[in-house]
């Protein structure tokens, strides 16, 4: 074999791991179809959880509900994300933005990156936008399996009420691993499954023992779970 050639074998044989890993897709058998659905499930289980289906853009009043504020206390949970005024910030299943409004004012040189799977969502949060003057929110339409966060360009990911409905967990939890700067956060916010009297259906309920399960096959580390909230967990994790 000449020289040229050996060294062309070597850089091939170098860089097929990486190319192959980036080609990976979930691990197989990760999803387990049944029979049926539950009631607002879509069929699918994930870790022994089934999948809720996608709150549809017609409810999106529901998100804007005055009382969401004394039941969600959002303006504290935005206080306890610690940001700093130049962070950049992925929203992701932002919705009508409740969220992504709220973090916005807190990172005035930095931006937030509102993802949704629905252009009706993204469209409220655009003429949201236009009626306050807010330029520092982008929307993202993204794909039910993929973020569209570019890789490490994110100081921290905010999820609230919304990992439980994505239809492909695994994949977006790459996806959202991939999108963080190293020592960026996820926070995830999710209805407490342990508490019976509160008054949300059951797959829209996660509990701290699950959420952690699924959050151990990926490349972060539970850093702790804020329990100031009635009726949600406010968990946090950290990328290496
Ligand atoms: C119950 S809403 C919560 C919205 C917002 N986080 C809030 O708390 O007001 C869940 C949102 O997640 C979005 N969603 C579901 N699957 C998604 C996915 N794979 N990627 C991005 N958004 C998704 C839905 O379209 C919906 O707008």
């Amino acid at each position: 074999m000449s020289y040229r050639r050996s060294a062309l074998t070597l850089l091939f044989v170098l860089l097929l791991p990486s190319s192959f890993a980036l080609a990976q897709g979930a691990p197989a058998g990760i999803y387990v179809d049944a029979p049926e659905r539950s009631t607002g499930g879509i069929g699918r289980f994930y870790m022994g959880r089934e999948i809720s289906g996608v709150m549809g853009y017609q409810a999106a009043q529901w998100l804007e509900r005055p009382q969401r504020t004394h039941e969600e206390m959002p303006d504290d949970v935005v206080a306890n994300l610690n940001l700093r005024p130049t962070d950049i910030v992925g929203d992701i299943g932002a919705g009508s933005g409740f969220f992504s409004f709220r973090m916005a004012k807190l990172v005035p040189q930095g931006k937030v990156l509102a993802v949704d799977i629905q252009p009706q969502m993204l469209a409220m949060i655009e003429e949201r936008k236009a009626a306050e003057g807010v330029t520092n929110i982008e929307g993202i339409l993204g794909d039910i399996d993929d973020t569209k966060l570019p890789a490490g360009s994110v100081d921290l990911v905010l999820l609230v009420d919304a990992y439980h409905e994505f239809s492909h967990p695994w994949e977006m939890m790459q996806s959202i691993v991939n999108g963080l700067k190293p020592g960026g956060r996820v926070v995830l916010l999710e209805y407490r499954e342990e508490d019976a009297t509160v008054p949300i259906r059951p797959l829209h309920k996660m509990s701290q023992e699950q959420v952690k399960k699924e959050m151990a096959v990926f490349d972060l580390n539970f850093v702790e779970t804020l329990d100031f909230l009635p009726w949600q967990h406010m968990m946090i994790f950290s990328k290496p």
